[in-house]
């Protein structure tokens, strides 16, 4: 099947500097939805993979094909063709006639109508289908609307049978009427799709070449015309405003939060989680509101989320428990550990078994061993930390001299005390103890107490007495007074 996806228009109502397609739902542009649908459906059997008409914001629609095909192999399928100048759907449609299999039936896809199903173009394309005897059709999506204005109708004669698409500038009130809108969403035979493209005149209100003009056309060649619905109306929607896109945004974030609880996941509440990419859950997790989901993310059976943190590309282990706002980027996280309230795990984080981190901690490139715990404002960065290691309040790994990055090693059993500086490169032998407030800056051997602090000394002293002139302490007086006065 051939798919061409047309995305030339402006989309003049989102008053942005970015291209309708490329506006994003759930962290992806609008074309991506529509691409990894057409590639789903095409299979790598097809010829010619799907054709994205560009116009307004060609470069950046090309430049951003260029960026994700070089991430996905599977979009070096998708070839562009452009339209110059935007002269209707028909005209969008003719631009990409030159690349079409004349032997495989044309699927006509929006790039601003992002979630039609797999299953509900599926079921189209077989319907536009020649088998059983029956003679190739063009298979049209509709949908019944409470309120069809703006959208092209669906007209039929008495019997039931399409006969035209009127748009709604040029219908007449009668045709206002009919409920039945064309989604813009069809599936045509090709050979006879490129002599009627050809015919198509603008002669309209709009003074444009309407590719919903071909449905008279087939009708009056004797092609038969099928229609079909999609399971949900979201499917069909289509986004030309902030308000539209912000609506079908709650309305896909709303699908997700229902497929993660059908596979066993608790949600506080289904409409307080955004996914904005892929989240794999284990059974029995607990997800607490305002939750952001990010990239790949794998959650296992037991985890429990607290309220308001933002976890992306990472993987969490067995009943780990993140405490509320916690910020969490390309971290591994083993099972039974905890983490947060308020910390934040970077990218190269690896975490074993049963570790804690606790408030205002950030961790980045450093991995940590089973049992170890550093659970007060500190910072581990480039570091190796060995098992049951305690890291107290406030130490910092000094890991950046200005130009380079080294590494701090601390190995099992040690003990570090509260508001130490380990100036890397440096190690922590097996089971020493750092005295608060040291500035590591050789190696500590193991086993012992090291300690860098200045000595203390006690004097005698005196603690100054604020001096004062007569004229502020009688301003003083008068204060003290009006405030008795008043009470
Ligand atoms: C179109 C249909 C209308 C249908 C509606 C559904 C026609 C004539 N009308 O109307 O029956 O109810 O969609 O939303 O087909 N595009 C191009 N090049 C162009 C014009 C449009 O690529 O020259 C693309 C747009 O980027 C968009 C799609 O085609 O993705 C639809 O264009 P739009 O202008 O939104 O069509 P409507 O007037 O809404
Ligand atoms: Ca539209």
């Amino acid at each position: 099947m051939n798919i061409v996806i047309l995305a030339a228009g402006q989309g003049k109502r989102m008053k942005s500097a970015l291209p309708k397609v490329l506006q994003t739902l759930a962290g992806k542009p609008l074309l991506h939805y529509v691409l990894n649908t057409a590639l789903v459906l095409q299979g790598k059997n097809t010829k010619i993979g799907p054709i994205v008409v560009v116009g307004h914001g060609a470069a950046d629609v090309k430049q951003f094909l260029q960026v994700a095909s070089e991430q996905d192999s599977n979009l070096t399928r998708v070839s562009t063709v452009l339209q110059a100048e935007q002269k209707g759907t028909g005209h969008a449609l003719l631009q990409a006639l030159p690349k079409l299999d004349v032997n495989e039936p044309t699927l006509v896809l929006y790039g601003d109508v992002p979630l039609t199903g797999k299953k509900t173009l599926t079921k189209l394309a077989k319907l536009a289908d020649g088998v059983r005897g029956q003679d190739a059709a063009v298979a049209l999506l509709t949908q019944h609307l409470q309120n069809p204005t703006g959208y092209g109708r669906i007209v039929r004669d008495i019997e039931g049978s399409v006969k035209a698409i009127v748009e709604e500038k040029d219908a007449t009130a009668e045709q206002k009427r009919i409920q039945e809108i064309n989604t813009g969403i069809m599936v045509l035979p090709t050979n006879s799709l490129k002599k009627w493209l050809k015919a198509l005149r603008a002669s309209n209100a709009q003074g444009e070449y309407y590719l919903t003009d071909v449905i008279a056309m087939a009708v009056k060649d004797g092609v038969p015309i099928r229609t079909s619905q999609a399971d949900a109306e979201y499917e069909t929607v289509g986004v030309n405003s902030r308000d539209q896109l912000a609506a079908l945004e709650r309305v896909h974030q709303m699908n997700q939060a229902n497929a993660i609880m059908d596979a066993g996941v608790s949600l506080a509440d289904p409409a307080r989680i955004d996914i904005r990419g892929t989240l794999e859950c284990g059974t029995d997790v607990f997800i607490d509101v305002g939750c952001v989901f990010e990239g790949c993310v794998t959650l296992a059976a037991g985890t429990t989320i607290g309220p308001y943190c933002v976890i992306r590309n990472s993987v969490i282990g067995k009943s780990v428990t993140i405490h509320p706002y916690s910020h969490i980027d390309g971290a591994k996280v083993g099972a039974n550990s905890l983490i947060g309230p308020y910390a934040r795990l970077r990218p190269g984080a690896d975490l074993a078994n049963d570790v804690h981190i606790g408030n205002f901690v950030e961790v980045k490139n450093s991995k940590i061993a089973a049992n170890s715990k550093a659970n007060h404002l500190a910072y581990v960065g480039d570091a190796i930390v060995g098992s049951r290691v305690n890291i107290g309040a406030g130490t910092i790994t000094c890991n950046y001299d200005g130009v380079n990055k080294h590494q701090t090693i601390i190995e099992d059993d040690v003990f570090i005390g509260s508001d130490t500086q380990l100036v890397a490169p440096v190690r922590v032998g097996r089971g020493a103890t750092l005295g608060a407030g040291t500035t590591l800056t050789k190696d500590a051997p193991p086993n012992q107490l090291t300690v860098s602090r200045a000595k203390q000394i006690s004097l005698q002293w005196q603690r100054p007495v604020k001096k004062t002139t007569p004229k502020a302490a009688a301003k003083k007086a008068s204060i003290k007074k009006s405030v008795k006065a008043k009470k």
